[in-house]
């Protein structure tokens, strides 16, 4: 079987475990859901607020993601019954929204998708909740470093592993767990698609990388060891040491000198603080 496989724009296209290499028109569809779902968040900044409901969130980005001529992608997928996930503190990643509120000192991620005229924007960014401990604060930092060194690796000629050796080495040089239960992953028409891209890796392995790939990276962040457990709901991911976990996401695609970040904040709000 082919590791890689040229796509027209239009393709239907299956989950073949292939990396699907697109052409400009596809990059032009990725910069436009991209931009959604960096807008999204974007006008999350000013409602993070400590005693808005997570609930609450979810309902402005599904009502913006539609708005936007969009779908939530995580709506209905694998049974999920929300817009987007909030995960709050010790929480990893797939955190459901509900009533509960945040709080003074929190730091909280808040990862969404619009599916946009059949392309899949999906980017997180992690919040601070009113006052947060120096000690949160620099663990979202780096979480940030991590996510931006990754996307330093990615361009035409380098292997899918030097991303994740990148990101490995700069979180375990301050003595943080890195996640290895959740990857990043192929995305475009597929929400999740081939390649995983995980996020501890040895430079010089994994697939080449070329021109038309297209995938997210998120590094999952802990204080305290990598070691997560999943709880009863059957999709929120927390730390088995319960320790503060941070994560960022982008949404990429591979081009003849490096790459583009489809999800890029227009307004510069690429991590916090955002005032
Ligand atoms: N947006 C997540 C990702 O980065 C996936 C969430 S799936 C859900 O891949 F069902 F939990 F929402
Ligand atoms: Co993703
Ligand atoms: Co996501």
């Amino acid at each position: 079987m082919n590791l890689y496989q040229t796509v027209a724009y239009d393709e239907v296209l299956l989950r073949d475990g292939t990396i699907k290499l697109h052409g400009p028109a596809a990059f032009e569809g990725m910069r436009k859901a991209g931009r959604l779902a960096a807008e999204i968040l974007d006008a999350l900044v000013d409602q993070v607020e400590p005693g808005i409901t997570t609930g609450a969130l979810d309902d402005i980005v599904r009502e913006m993601t539609i708005a936007g001529g969009a779908v939530p992608a995580t709506l209905g997928y694998r049974g999920y019954e929300h817009s987007c996930c909030v995960s709050i503190n010790h929480v990893v990643c797939h955190g459901i929204p509900s009533d509960k509120t945040l709080k003074d000192g929190d730091i909280v991620n808040i990862d969404v998708t619009p599916l946009l005229d059949g392309w899949h924007g999906d980017t997180s960014r992690m919040y601070l909740v009113g006052d947060v401990p120096l000690k949160a604060k620099r663990l979202v930092d780096v979480t940030y470093e991590c996510l931006m060194l990754g996307i330093e690796q990615a361009k035409p000629g380098a292997r899918l592993g030097d991303i994740g050796a990148a990101i490995q080495h700069h979180a375990e040089r301050q003595r943080y767990g890195v996640v290895r239960e959740f990857c990043g992953h192929g995305v475009g028409r597929l929400f999740h698609d081939a390649p995983e891209v995980v996020h501890a890796a040895r430079a010089g392995t994994g697939p080449e990388l070329r021109p038309g790939m297209f995938f997210t990276i998120e590094p999952m962040i802990n204080l305290g060891k990598p070691g997560v457990k999943l709880l009863e709901d059957g999709w929120t991911a927390v730390t088995r040491d319960r320790s503060l976990s941070a994560q960022f996401e982008h949404s990429i695609g591979i081009t003849e000198t490096g790459c583009e970040i489809f999800t890029a904040s227009p307004k510069g709000l690429d991590k916090p603080p955002y005032s």
